[in-house]
């Protein structure tokens, strides 16, 4: 099965005089659930922004199921600074994508609306998102993300604004519903204990320009329930080890 396999081959991109994407190499294979660990600012969701608009790379290729990119995006992406639209109801949000698509309301409101129940969302189709909590929010967001009938996600730091309890919540709700969908995920994140507990493997960027530092499979069984086992803390150790001392490769 070639479905959902996303290959970056030496991707290089600058803006002007900064040079953000040295190299980038990776894979993601059909099913598995990647992330891309890198400090901030190093150029992570410059990756996502080659992948998801028009915007041309400097070097390098990028093919999906064996094919270049080009105008069509297959992807449900989830950008970093996700806006639900505070005037439009959760329902009205989570139809967007499709409404864009050019689905009339109705059709895309009877497309969503069985995923409420399963997002956590049941019965707050017709609140505003700030009468939601932090975490419905990003469900909401996520929702409305894949409803976009991709089945290849990109997630840009989804939790990152969550309290700490809230995320974790959030993180093994997350792993529960891309083992049941059988999606393909590509993850951004800069923490390293969220990378290992979601992950099938990791790749670690350097800062700017970014380069992949170190690339590592995380063995742990699945379904993971304990974020803080002691084999997933040695895993962590050793990432935070490669990042904090990028010159000592190991
Ligand atoms: N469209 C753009 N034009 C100019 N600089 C940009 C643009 N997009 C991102 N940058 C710069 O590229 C660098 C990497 O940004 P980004 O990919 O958002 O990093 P990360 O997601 O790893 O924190 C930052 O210094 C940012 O200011
Ligand atoms: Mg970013």
């Amino acid at each position: 099965m070639t479905h959902n396999r996303l290959e970056l081959r030496h991707v290089s991109k600058r803006f002007g005089e900064l040079d953000v994407l040295g190299d980038i190499s990776l894979t993601v294979r059909p099913g598995e659930f990647v992330s891309i660990l890198g400090p901030s600012g190093a150029g992570k969701s410059t990756i996502f922004k080659l992948l998801t608009s028009s915007l041309q790379l400097d070097g390098g290729e990028i093919a999906f199921d064996g094919a270049p990119l080009r105008g069509q995006r297959p992807f449900a992406f989830m950008p970093q600074h996700d806006a639900l639209m505070p005037w439009r109801r959760i329902i009205d949000n989570a139809t967007l994508g499709l409404e864009v698509q050019g689905m009339s309301r109705s059709e895309a409101r009877a497309r969503v609306q069985p995923l409420f129940a399963e997002f956590g969302l049941d019965g707050f189709e017709q609140h505003y998102p700030a009468q939601l909590s932090g975490g419905m929010r990003q469900r909401a967001a996520l929702l409305r993300t894949i409803s976009q009938q991709s089945s290849m996600l990109l997630l840009d730091e989804p939790f990152g604004a969550l309290d700490a309890l809230t995320r974790a919540g959030m993180q093994r709700w997350l792993q529960s519903m891309w083992e049941h969908h059988n999606w393909t995920a590509l993850l951004i994140t800069h923490d390293v204990r969220e990378a290992v507990f979601l992950s099938d493997r990791i790749y670690v960027l350097t800062a700017r320009p970014a380069r992949v530092l170190t690339e590592i499979t995380v063995p742990l069984p699945r379904p993971r329930r304990d974020l803080a086992s002691p084999a997933a803390s040695a895993i962590e150790a050793k990432l935070l080890q490669t990042l904090l001392n990028p010159d000592q490769r190991t």
